[in-house]
Order: C-alpha cells, then sequence, then structure tokens
C-alpha cells in the first residue's frame, strides 16, 4: 500500500531530525514521540548533545546563537560538508504545518499556515528538541515543496532567507548586516530574500544586497519577496540606481 500524503511527510520530517540528533548532536540518548488523531500527526525528537544553535554558530564562526538560529533559513548551511548538504532543516521546516526547535535557551518557532516565523526564549539548555505538527489532510506535498527550491535536474538551487531573524538593531541599515545574510550563499542560482515582518530597511543595506554582492557574485540572482511600502520603496530605488 503506498503511505498518502501524510505519512510520507512525516516519516521525512522525523527520519531527517532523528538523523541529526544521531549525526550532529554529540550526544549520547535520543528520545522520540509520535502521535497522531484524525486531524493531526505530531512528533517530537529530542537529544542530549550539544544543542542545535552552539553546534552552528561554532561550525561557522558567528557571534552568537540567535545569529545561528537566522542562519538555519538559508538552507545549505551545514556543519559537516563531507557528509552532509544541509537540506533537512530547510525542507522539514517548511513542508510540516509547525516546526518548532529549541536549544541553548532558545526556540526558532515556524509556522507555515501563517507564514510566521518567531525567535523567542526556551527553558530547553541541554541537547535540541525538535516539536512538529502537521495538520491534516496536508497543505502541502513534499514534492511541491522540493519543487519549489530545486532546478529542473533536482538540485537544491533555490534559497529564501528570513531576513527579520537576522536583525541586530532595529532595522536594517548597514552593508555588513547585508553581508551577512548573503553569507555562505553562492551555491545557489536563485534566492528569495523574504522581507516579511521587516519594517524599514536603509540605503547601504539594500545597495550591498541588491547592487554589489550580485556584482561580485554573477549569475546569482536576487528576488526580494514580502516587502511592505517602505521597502518596496528602497529596493526600487536601489534598482533606478542600478540601471542608470
Ligand atoms: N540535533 C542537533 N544537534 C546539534 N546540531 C544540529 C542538530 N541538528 C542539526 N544540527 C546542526 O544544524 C546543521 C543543519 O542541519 P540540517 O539537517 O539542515 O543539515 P545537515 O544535517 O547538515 O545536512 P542534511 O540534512 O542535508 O544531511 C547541521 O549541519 C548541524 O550543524
Ligand atoms: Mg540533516
Amino acid at each position: 500500500m503506498r503511505p498518502d500524503e501524510g505519512t510520507r511527510i512525516m516519516n521525512y520530517a522525523f527520519t531527517e531530525m532523528l538523523n541529526n540528533a544521531i549525526d550532529h548532536s554529540g550526544g549520547s540518548r535520543a528520545t522520540v514521540e509520535v502521535w497522531a488523531n484524525g486531524s493531526e500527526i505530531a512528533a517530537r525528537v529530542g537529544d542530549d548533545g550539544c544543542g542545535v544553535f552552539a553546534r552552528v554558530r561554532e561550525g561557522f564562526g558567528l557571534a552568537s546563537d540567535l545569529e545561528a538560529a537566522a542562519e538555519l533559513t538559508k538552507g545549505k548551511r551545514t556543519t559537516w560538508a563531507a557528509r552532509h548538504t544541509g537540506e533537512g532543516i530547510f525542507f522539514t521546516s517548511k513542508v510540516v504545518t509547525l516546526f518548532r526547535i529549541s536549544a541553548n535557551e532558545l526556540r526558532l518557532s515556524i509556522d507555515n499556515d501563517r507564514d510566521d516565523y518567531a525567535l523567542g526564549t526556551s527553558p530547553v539548555h541541554v541537547g535540541t528538541i525538535v516539536e512538529m505538527r502537521l495538520a491534516l489532510p496536508p497543505a502541502r506535498t513534499l514534492r511541491s515543496v522540493f519543487e519549489e527550491f530545486t532546478d529542473d535536474d533536482l538540485r537544491f538551487s533555490r534559497s529564501r532567507p528570513r531576513i527579520e531573524l537576522f536583525a541586530t538593531g532595529l532595522t536594517f541599515v548597514s552593508r555588513s548586516e547585508a553581508r551577512r545574510v548573503l553569507t555562505g550563499m553562492t551555491g545557489f542560482d536563485d534566492i528569495d530574500v523574504d522581507f516579511a515582518g521587516v519594517d524599514d530597511v536603509g540605503q547601504g543595506f539594500v545597495d550591498e544586497l541588491m547592487r554589489v554582492w550580485p556584482s561580485q557574485n554573477p549569475g546569482i540572482r536576487i528576488h526580494p519577496i514580502n516587502m511592505n511600502d517602505a521597502v518596496a520603496f528602497m529596493v526600487a530605488r536601489a534598482e533606478r540606481a542600478i540601471r542608470s
């Protein structure tokens, strides 16, 4: 019997997160829970290792665990490139209805029905806990999510970093903030820069993102998405400057 789409999605999500605990946590125990009723399938995978945000922070030499959380929205950010590609969290977090990953006293929550990303505090200070819920019937299929971010050869070619998670101050003004968003992104052909939740951006940030970085990385296309009027105005200005 072919498994239905909900089972297929949760098989994928659960396997990816358990493999992460085994391969990356450095811990000695994993705990898994799965439950289901007619309206949802939920799963929880926990380990007693170093915590996902600390692992990513150390692996990439980042300044904080908060920066590590933002980094996970890029995809292809693996700390073990010889054996991994950095796909698990990216695709899993986009295909389930609710994805929450807690570690190092931080929690990244992604609600795909509301397109809501939130970074907050968590009591989890040992290991990593991943909680996933899939409302039935699933709103997305595994195939549709893979197709969104892969090219005709099924290569993971498109990314969608969530800018609001990269905030250090109140707004995005500086070139260095834009460079942080784009670090490690040269393996993609297309980058959807997701401005949801961002109120305002500065000229330096936009110029770096839309003109300077693309000119240094020819062939990679930047697509700003989910802009409010203020952000759209600054982006349009930068685009005019490129053409003139
Ligand atoms: N349970 C965990 N404990 C510690 N670090 C983790 C854990 N899960 C993920 N990570 C860190 O997050 C990174 C990204 O995980 P992700 O699953 O997206 O990619 P990957 O496992 O490296 O590659 P792939 O999933 O394609 O095999 C990992 O490289 C690792 O540094
Ligand atoms: Mg993985």
